[in-house]
């Protein structure tokens, strides 16, 4: 049997599309941005004098010192892995053994998922419902843990819904699970965190939280950089981590010297590179709050706290599954692309809007892309 089953979300790295609202990423951060933007002059001889040999198997130090200053735990609790989605592995590979029960959040990024079972361990979904605004209650949550669970995956903001969970239930949901399985581990994938919009400041990492718990988080939501490879894992539990140490080093040696080296150099502009995709994510999320007013008798959909995605739901009032069906066969027809309910183990009236990777100037027609779609599908 296929160790990962077969998803269409693969088509996003693949498809080109000129509206593509698909993707879940803040726009595309250039090389050339990244030279021009203050110090940026630097860069160049920095590269030139860069020896490509093996990185080191943590990550480079520099790259680890500012990442742990950030998060308050110590260099040695960072480790550099390439992706978020690397770090969703190692950490689900080290942690359990086949038959082991592992809880998360459905819907949910597809390798989140498809991972638990990859490694053969039994997954357990817990449901997160559009109508109830994708929230975790941790009441409900105990329901779906037991003394065997070994790990429980959380992601905030998630994906697809943009839905944050806020501090104080985090705190919650965190105690609910280390009270009710006293083996489990906690890794919260906070991918999204730093992708906030407008002024708002980005809720403080949990990295700190408990030495049961792990974070997980990358460059490639918030500041556009996902081609550089590079993403972290904050564990404070030494033990784990010489093991997390030892699968990295088995699986890919070391991440690429030139990803990190360019990753601190992103890390250096965060501020400016930032806060110019905060404007920019307010903007674009107000737009689409808009688009989605106006045809609140076709469609509706649960607001986003942070990151540049959302999820839309195709009212079942006009679309019975015939008319969704047709809307997602006019998609490509209006050169358009969204994120489908089933890649992210949802139903597929919901599609995943993202609205931060087109720059904002063809923003409104991609909407308008969709708009025709609706209209046709719904006949
Ligand atoms: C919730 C979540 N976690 C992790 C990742 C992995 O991204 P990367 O490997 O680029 O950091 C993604 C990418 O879509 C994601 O949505």
């Amino acid at each position: 049997m296929a160790k990962f089953p077969a998803n269409d979300i693969i088509t996003l790295l693949d498809r080109r599309v000129p509206h593509n609202l698909g993707e879940s990423t803040s726009r595309d951060l250039t090389l050339g941005e990244l030279i021009e933007l203050p110090g940026g002059a630097e860069l160049p001889p920095a590269l030139a004098g860069l020896s490509l040999g093996y990185g080191t198997s943590r990550g480079d130090a520099a790259l680890r010192a500012f990442l742990a200053d950030e998060a308050g735990v110590a260099p040695d609790e960072v480790l550099i892995t390439p992706g978020g989605a690397a770090g969703l592995f190692l950490t689900t590979f080290t942690l359990c053994d086949p038959g082991d029960e592992v809880v998360t959040t459905a819907p949910n990024f597809p390798p989140t998922l498809d991972v638990i079972t990859a490694v053969g361990c039994k997954l357990r979904r817990h449901r997160l419902d559009f109508d109830h605004g994708y929230r975790i209650e941790p009441d409900a949550l105990r329901a779906s843990l037991s003394p065997a669970t070994r790990l429980v995956v959380l992601v905030t903001p998630h994906n697809p819904s943009g839905v944050a969970i806020e501090t104080e239930r985090l705190r919650a949901l965190a105690n609910v699970i280390l009270t009710r399985c006293p083996n489990a581990y906690l890794v919260i994938d906070e991918t999204y965190r730093e992708a906030t919009y407008g002024d708002r400041p980005a809720p403080a990492t949990a990295a700190a939280l408990s030495p049961r718990v792990l974070v997980i988080s990358s460059l490639s939501k918030a500041m556009g950089a996902p081609g550089l490879r590079i993403g972290w894992l904050v564990c404070r539990d030494r033990a784990l981590m010489d093991e997390l140490l030892r699968a990295k080093m088995n699986m890919v040696i070391s991440c690429s010297v030139v990803d990190e080296a360019l990753a601190l150099e992103v890390l250096r502009r965060k501020q400016r590179i930032l806060a110019e995709r905060r404007a920019m994510l307010q903007e674009a999320v107000s737009r689409v709050a808009r688009w989605v007013e106006a045809r609140g008798a076709r469609v509706e959909w649960v607001r986003p706290d942070g990151g540049a995605l959302c999820c839309v739901r195709l009212r079942p009032s006009v679309y019975d599954q015939a008319a969704v069906a047709r809307f997602h066969a006019a998609l490509p027809e209006q050169g358009a692309m969204v994120g489908r309910g089933p890649w992210f183990d949802e139903d597929d009236r919901v599609f995943r809007l993202g609205f931060g990777y087109l720059p904002l100037a063809q923003l409104d027609g991609a909407l308008d892309a969709v708009s025709r779609a609706l209209a046709l599908a719904a006949g």
